[in-house]
């Protein structure tokens, strides 16, 4: 078992891959990444991750190398190589190497790197005992829609987060509406109601928060995509976060203020329950 790299068209060891120095993603953030989740050797909602993927190239006018079936084969491929079972695949497409200047260069290659390593998920104790979390101030760009590489704003987010001894920093904007986490979507139960942030360019639109939203309405759980308040936040009966690396997890204490009962709410832990059942479905897990 071991890490493994896929470099413009080449298979390697993580030390032997090598990008240029005037790759635009170096230079400017100029590029896009994904990270998918592996279990049991198989990707989860892959197909949710690729149409996000190409969605956002097209945005941005990056023109993916490969077609979704080649793309499914590389990473069939290069998780079978690794020989990783439990992974998370990391995908990262810029718009290329070139002399740096801010316009698009007219004839440039995008480069290609995807990256497979083990990831067993969240520490047993965060998810049996809930996690915590700070506010951020949300100084992000305008289309955090976007899955773009700059994302200094989160890395400060998550520094401060850690520095707190928190798991997530969760953004708030200057009017105090709550839009997701440095790398989650933000879930608040209030009275067995479910809120989210409704998609916009605010938010990225989370595969994971797609699949909890779908989850909790086939268990007929009411859930409403609607702005919602710091004030909100703090006085939520339960909160819980989502994403790809992150699963869904319960937050029992935000800026020091414990939520709800402090401990993971029955709401949150069913449906915590529920998206493993749904990883295990998929992945063919026992
Ligand atoms: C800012 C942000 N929001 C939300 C998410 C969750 O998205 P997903 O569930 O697709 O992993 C991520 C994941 O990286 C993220 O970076």
């Amino acid at each position: 078992m071991r890490s493994l790299a896929f470099v413009n068209g080449k298979f390697s060891s993580l030390e032997e891959a090598k990008v240029s120095v005037e790759d635009r993603g170096f230079l400017f953030g100029d590029g896009i990444y994904d990270v998918i989740r592996v279990r049991n050797g198989r990707p989860y909602k892959l197909e949710k991750h690729l149409k996000r993927t190409f969605q956002c190239a097209k945005e941005l006018e990056i023109p993916i190398p490969y077609s979704k079936d080649e793309l499914l084969s590389i990473m069939t491929e290069i998780i079978r190589k690794s020989g990783i079972r439990e992974a998370k695949l990391y995908l990262q497409i810029t718009r290329g190497a070139y002399p740096r200047a801010h316009e698009f260069p007219q004839e440039v290659k995008p480069t290609f790197v995807l990256i497979v390593r083990e990831y067993n998920g969240v520490d047993e104790v965060l998810i049996r005992e809930g996690a915590k979390a700070i506010t951020y101030p949300d100084i992000r760009w305008g289309r955090c829609d976007l899955k773009s590489l700059n994302l200094l704003p989160n890395v400060l987010a998550r520094q401060k987060a850690v520095q707190m001894g928190a798991y997530e920093a969760i953004f708030h904007k200057g009017d105090g509406h709550i839009t997701e986490g440095a790398i989650t979507n933000v879930f608040i139960v209030k009275k067995g109601t479910v809120l989210t942030a409704p998609e916009s360019r605010e938010i990225l639109s989370g595969v994971t928060r797609e699949t909890v939203i779908k989850i909790a309405r086939e268990k007929g759980i009411e859930v409403r995509e609607r702005v919602f308040s710091l004030e909100e936040l703090y006085n939520a009966d339960e909160v819980f976060i989502t994403g790809t690396t992150t699963d869904l997890l319960s937050v029992v204490e935000i800026d020091g203020k414990v939520i709800g009962k402090g401990k993971p709410g029955e709401i949150s832990s069913s449906l915590y329950k529920a998206l493993k059942e749904d990883q295990k479905n998929e992945c063919n897990l026992q």
